[in-house]
Formats: structure tokens, sequence, C-alpha cells
């Protein structure tokens, strides 16, 4: 399947959730590719984008010794320590023999682990699904707040090109492996972010919201929920508590068909329209208590003879 053209760079935008993970997935699983995700955050820096540094913790040093068991040390303790290290004291008693056997297994120990990183190279998703045909998504690029981070990147995404893992390694995007960057922000939004990064991307696929109909379809089929008039009405507020936000410019929180589905789930374990209401939407949509009081009078008491 490896051609020349280059089109293996994507961006998708849409609203949170929308099904942007989803389509990338389903990329992947049609074309038989594994699927690898980067999730960038506000302090995403270079290194991170291609690799982590993490503690030893588990050290791969074995002590390949043979131990002799409490028993033996009891009945024979100088045939004991002479399996430890080799001598045999005539005489010795137990308590030395055990002493002495400790003193063994510390300093073989020791003098395996010594030569042991405090610290291992752990390479990024991103890295690994450069090493072979894969889907690669990387989610919220815009999120990163250190300009020029993304740029690091831009070495892999150019065809051929290479660029230097920390330890000094040559990595080269396998050229069928295929990177989808993911965003909420729509095409607008996206500008904001390395004009070079957004220059590279073959495709820029926005993501239509979802209409009430396909929130109500998808999250009947997903919660098996069944109730189809109680759910209409749960998708129309969902959908008008999201053009509320847009127009207060309130930015603190999210409605979308995510929380249309956690609403429909913690409804049919509470049976509490009200309750399942302010878990799974309100306590969401805004961090400001009186904010969300007033989304809950407007958008949801007058309708709530619905329940
Ligand atoms: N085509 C589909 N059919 C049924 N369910 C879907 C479909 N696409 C997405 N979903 C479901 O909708 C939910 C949200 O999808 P997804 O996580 O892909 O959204 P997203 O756009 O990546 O969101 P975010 O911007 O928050 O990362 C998930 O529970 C997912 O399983
Ligand atoms: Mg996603």
């Amino acid at each position: 399947m490896v051609d020349k053209t280059p089109a293996r760079l994507f961006m998708m935008t849409g609203d949170a959730g929308t099904g942007k993970t989803t389509d990338a997935r389903m990329i992947a699983q049609i074309l038989g590719l594994p699927y690898y995700v980067f999730t960038c955050g506000p302090g995403t820096d270079e290194l991170e984008l291609l690799a982590t540094t993490v503690p030893n913790m588990g050290g791969t040093a074995h002590l390949e010794m043979e131990l002799p068991s409490l028993e033996d040390i009891e009945m024979d303790p100088a045939s004991a320590l002479a399996t430890v290290n080799g001598i045999y004291e005539e005489g010795i008693s137990r308590e030395k023999a055990f002493r002495e056997i400790l003193k063994a297994v510390y300093e073989k120990g020791y003098e395996k682990s010594k030569n042991e990183k405090d610290f291992l190279l752990k390479e990024s998703e991103i890295v690994k699904a450069c090493r072979e045909p894969s889907v690669l998504e990387i989610q919220e690029p815009a999120m990163i707040e250190k300009p020029g981070t993304l740029t690091r990147l831009n070495s892999l995404f150019d065809d051929g090109a290479v660029t230097d893992l920390v330890n000094g390694e040559q990595i080269r995007r396998n050229p069928d492996t295929i990177v989808i960057m993911t965003t909420n922000l729509d095409y607008v939004g996206c500008q904001n972010f390395n004009q070079s990064v957004l220059s590279r991307m073959n495709l820029i696929q926005p993501k239509e919201a979802l209409t009430e109909e396909e929130m109500v379809k998808r999250a009947m089929k997903r919660t098996g929920f069944k109730n189809k008039e109680l759910l209409s009405f749960m998708a129309a507020t969902v959908c008008k508590i999201h053009e509320y936000l847009i127009e207060q410019d309130i930015t603190d929180g999210v409605c979308g068909y995510r929380e249309l589905e956690n609403w429909v789930l913690s409804y049919m374990v509470s049976n509490d329209l009200r309750r399942s209401a302010w878990t799974a939407l309100l306590s969401k949509a805004s961090m400001d208590r009186e904010e969300q009081g007033t989304m809950e009078r407007v958008f949801l008491l007058p309708h709530c003879d619905v329940d």
C-alpha cells in the first residue's frame, strides 16, 4: 500500500463528543492498522512529544544465586553459607551463618544493580506510531501553550524527514503512518496555532455538530433507553443549553452528546430527571452555581412534567 503521495496528515475539528476520536479509531480499524493516541496539554513541551523519562522502579537485575532455605540453615549452617559465598566455615553458628548469608546477598544485589540507570527513556506514542504503519491521533494540539512546540513535529510530518530522539536516535515517520490531529476548535480557532504546522495538513475536516435527531438515535443505541419522547426532550435540552453557553459566552463548561449520554445513564439508575440533570449535565455546563441554577430554571423545570 506504500505510495508516494504524502496525503497522510489530517486535522479533524468539531465540538466535544461529536465523534472525532471514534472516527480516527474506525479509520485504523478499517485499514487494519494499530491506533496510537497522544493527548496534548497546556504544559506539553518538545521533549514530551518524543519521549518521557521515568524512574527505573522495577530494575532488570535479578539475583541469579541459589538461596538456602531456613531449614538448610537450621540443619547445616556451614553448608548453607557455602552455597551462597562458596566458603565453608566449619562449626559456624546458625546466627552468624544467617548474617553472612544476608551480607552476601546484599553485596551481590548491589553489584548487579549499580550499573542500572536511575531513569529510563520511554518513547512517546508519537514515536511508537512513526515506527510502523499506524494511525496516530494527536488530541488537542491547540492546547499547547508554549509557542513553537509543535513545530518540532514538522520534521516528522515532512516526507522522509527525520528528527532526533533524546538519545540521539534518528526517527523517521513510516510513510504509511497516518496522523490525525483532533481539536474542539473550529478552523478559525485553529489559526491560533502554528501556521507552519497547519499548512502541512493535507486536509482539514470539520465534523458537524450532531443534530437532536442524531443524538437521540445514538443515545438510544448506546444506552438501550427506550423512552423516545423523554430522550427527545433531553436531547433538545442539551442542544438548548449548548446554544445558551455560546450566546452567553460561558466558556468554563461543556454541554454536548457525552453529557446527554451521561444524563440518560444517570436517569436510568435514579429515575429522577432533575437530580440526574444536576450530576450529569448542569454541573458540567458551567462551574458557576448561579449559572447552573439559571439553566435549570429556564431549560429544565418548566418541562419536568415529561418525567
Ligand atoms: N458513529 C458513532 N456511532 C455511535 N456512537 C458514536 C459514534 N461516534 C462517536 N460515538 C460515541 O460518542 C461519544 C463521543 O465520541 P468521541 O469520543 O469520538 O468524540 P470526540 O469528538 O473525540 O470528543 P472530544 O472532542 O471530547 O475528544 C463516545 O461515547 C463514542 O463512543
Ligand atoms: Mg476525542
